[in-house]
């Protein structure tokens, strides 16, 4: 049977990682996975889910099995922190899932479950596990235009042109904020027009938030989410912890559903409870309750939001020194979008020779479509990537 198997296509970003670890070279730069790190290249743990876990481990008196949905309490804490005033009240079906992509992944089978026939749209570019997984589970797709090569801004003629294509009962992927792979991101009126019009064709939309905090703030980086469930009578959220709480392998998702009226909220939890089931049973727990203890603990949260902004601000920083440094080196605003971007990711524009390029002459990793992770520089780096910039011809 195991002989009938045939190599699965690598995802880009994992064989990067292998591919980094395996230079030897002592200088190389990680502008690659998506994680976290600080100015000495650290993944620290954050200090609020340091001390949550040293009293979770005094107070925690049992591991026995939570539920199917894991801990109601987890689902509350974190729906309110993406949610917040627009949280529809018993209409929100939710369920803990191991990581934003089991969220993602769950997500997209309670689609099928429901509307096997249903569309899913997916921005182009978006992260590579997206349409990885829709092909995996072998649902029709369709995408739209999203990234403009030229002003390395969002191509919003393009998006509407495409979105105008969607058919009642599609599905639309959108990243809440901080896009990955481009940095590019909507402005509030576009997203407005963008709800409107996915609420005028009956699309549902399936935000993917994994990034709440790293762009303009917690609230702002919400709002787009928020301005969509107002709009819509149903919609699909699939919300991260991993980057924003730092506690990646910790696997720490939750998958909500806005039932289009209480009479459905019964039946749309059900069915996400069961699918949990058949997948893996229970979700994990540890991170789900580390971050309800951080999130319902007033000095604990203040002091997670905090070291938060603190992140946000860094990479903020690294953004604003990489485009000055680019201005400095070509004479002309021409990366000026490095500054604009929001998140951990822009994509740079370069073509894969230049990529390659600078991975073989400066050692600067970056994802093959010229993603680069803007945690992963820091003030000694910065430089040293506007050469490497500059003498790949980008
Ligand atoms: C990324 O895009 O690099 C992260 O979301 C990590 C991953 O799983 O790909």
């Amino acid at each position: 049977m195991l002989t009938a198997l045939t190599p699965q296509a690598p995802d880009k970003i994992l064989a990067l990682m292998a591919a980094f670890r395996e230079d030897p070279r002592p200088g190389k730069i990680d502008l690659g996975v998506g994680v976290y790190k600080d100015a000495s290249g650290l993944t620290p743990v954050m200090r609020a889910v340091k001390a949550a876990e040293r009293q979770l481990v005094e107070e925690q008196d049992t591991k026995a099995y939570t539920g199917l949905a894991g801990d109601p309490a987890y689902a509350d804490a974190l729906s309110d922190l993406v949610l917040g005033d627009a949280r529809p009240e018993g209409r929100l079906a939710a369920v803990a899932t191991p990581g934003g992509t089991g969220a993602i992944r769950q997500g997209l089978e309670l689609i099928r479950l429901a509307t096997p026939e249903a569309r899913v749209w997916m921005s182009n570019p978006t992260w590579p596990n997206h349409p990885a997984i829709v092909g995996y589970l072998g649902m029709p797709t369709a995408s739209y235009r999203y990234f403009d090569d030229d002003t390395r801004g969002v191509d919003f003629d393009g998006m509407v042109e495409d979105l105008a294509g969607v058919a009642a009962g599609d599905a639309v992927i959108l990243h809440g904020c901080c896009h990955n792979p481009t940095g590019a991101n909507l402005t509030l009126d576009q997203w407005r027009t963008i709800a409107d019009l996915l609420a005028d064709r009956g699309a549902v939309p399936f935000v993917d938030i994994a990034y709440q905090g790293f762009g303009d703030g917690l609230e702002a980086d919400a709002e787009a989410t928020r301005l969509i469930l107002q709009s819509v009578p149903e919609a699909i959220i699939a919300a991260s912890c991993s980057k924003n709480f730092g506690i990646y392998r910790e696997r720490t998702g939750l998958l909500m559903a806005m039932a289009p009226s209480a009479d459905h909220l019964k039946v749309t939890q059900g069915a996400m409870a069961s699918l949990n089931r058949l997948n893996f049973s229970f979700p994990p727990d540890h991170g789900a309750r580390v971050v309800t203890m951080i999130l319902t603990d007033d000095t604990l949260r203040a002091d997670w939001a905090a070291e938060l902004e603190e992140v946000r601000l860094g990479m903020l920083g690294l953004r604003e020194a990489l485009a000055t440094a680019l201005r400095d080196r070509v004479g002309s605003d021409r990366f000026g979008f490095l500054a604009a971007h929001r998140g951990m990711f822009s994509r740079l524009g370069a073509t894969p020779e230049q990529v390659e390029a600078m991975r073989r002459d400066h050692g600067v990793y970056m994802v093959g479509d010229s993603r680069l992770n803007i945690a992963g520089l820091n003030a000694q780096t910065v430089p040293i990537l506007a050469d490497a910039i500059v003498a790949a011809g980008v």
